[in-house]
C-alpha cells in the first residue's frame, strides 16, 4: 500500500518541520566523517522542540478527542522520542547519526502518512485542527542541556534504544 502524504492543517505544519530538521541534519553531515557543530545544535533544538510539540500538544489533544483513550500508535510513538532524545544527549558521532537518520525516516514516516496518525489526529479534532496547528508554529524553544558524555550515558542510550526496538546502526558497508 503506498499512501501520499497526508493534507490537515496538523499534518502540513509538522511535515514541514520534519523536511526543516532534515536539512538541518544533511547540513549537518555535509562534510564527509565530520559532524559541523553548528547545524547539528540547531538540529537538536529543534527536534527536541517538536517531540514537546508532539508531546505535550498532539497526544494529549487526540487523547481528549477521544474520551480520554490515546490514539492506538501513541506508546510507539513515545518509544521512539525516547529513544531520540537518549541519542541526543551525547556529542554526536557517525553511528548515533546513522542511527538518528534510521528512527527518523520510519518514525517519520509513521507520523505523515495518508492513514499515519497526523492525519488521525486532523481527522479526530476537525475543526479545533487549524488553532491546534497555530498553537504549534507558536510553541517557544524548549530548555536544552549541554551534551552529556559521562560514564552512564551509553548504558542509558543503549536501554532508550533496546526498549523502542532499535540499536546502534553499524556503519558497515
Ligand atoms: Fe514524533
Ligand atoms: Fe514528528
Amino acid at each position: 500500500v503506498t499512501s501520499g502524504p497526508a493534507d490537515g492543517p496538523i499534518a502540513r505544519v509538522l511535515a514541514a518541520d520534519h523536511a526543516r530538521l532534515g536539512a538541518l541534519l544533511d547540513r549537518a553531515t555535509a562534510r564527509d566523517g565530520v559532524i559541523d557543530p553548528e547545524p547539528y545544535d540547531e538540529f537538536r533544538r529543534a527536534l527536541l522542540r517538536h517531540i514537546a510539540i508532539e508531546e505535550k500538544l498532539l497526544l494529549p489533544a487526540a487523547q481528549q478527542a477521544r474520551d480520554g483513550a490515546p490514539v492506538a500508535l501513541a506508546p510507539r510513538l513515545r518509544l521512539d522520542h525516547g529513544a531520540i532524545a537518549a541519542l541526543l544527549v551525547p556529542t554526536p558521532t557517525p553511528t548515533i547519526v546513522a542511527t538518528l537518520r534510521h528512527i527518523l525516516a520510519g518514525h517519520d514516516a509513521v507520523e505523515e502518512d495518508a492513514d499515519g496518525v497526523y492525519a488521525e489526529c486532523d481527522r479526530l479534532l476537525g475543526d479545533a485542527a487549524a488553532a491546534l496547528a497555530d498553537e504549534m508554529v507558536a510553541y517557544p524553544a524548549v530548555r536544552v542541556n549541554p551534551h552529556n558524555d559521562g560514564p552512564l550515558v551509553d548504558a542509558a542510550v543503549q536501554r532508550a534504544l533496546a526498549r523502542a526496538g532499535y540499536r546502534l546502526a553499524s556503519l558497515d558497508r
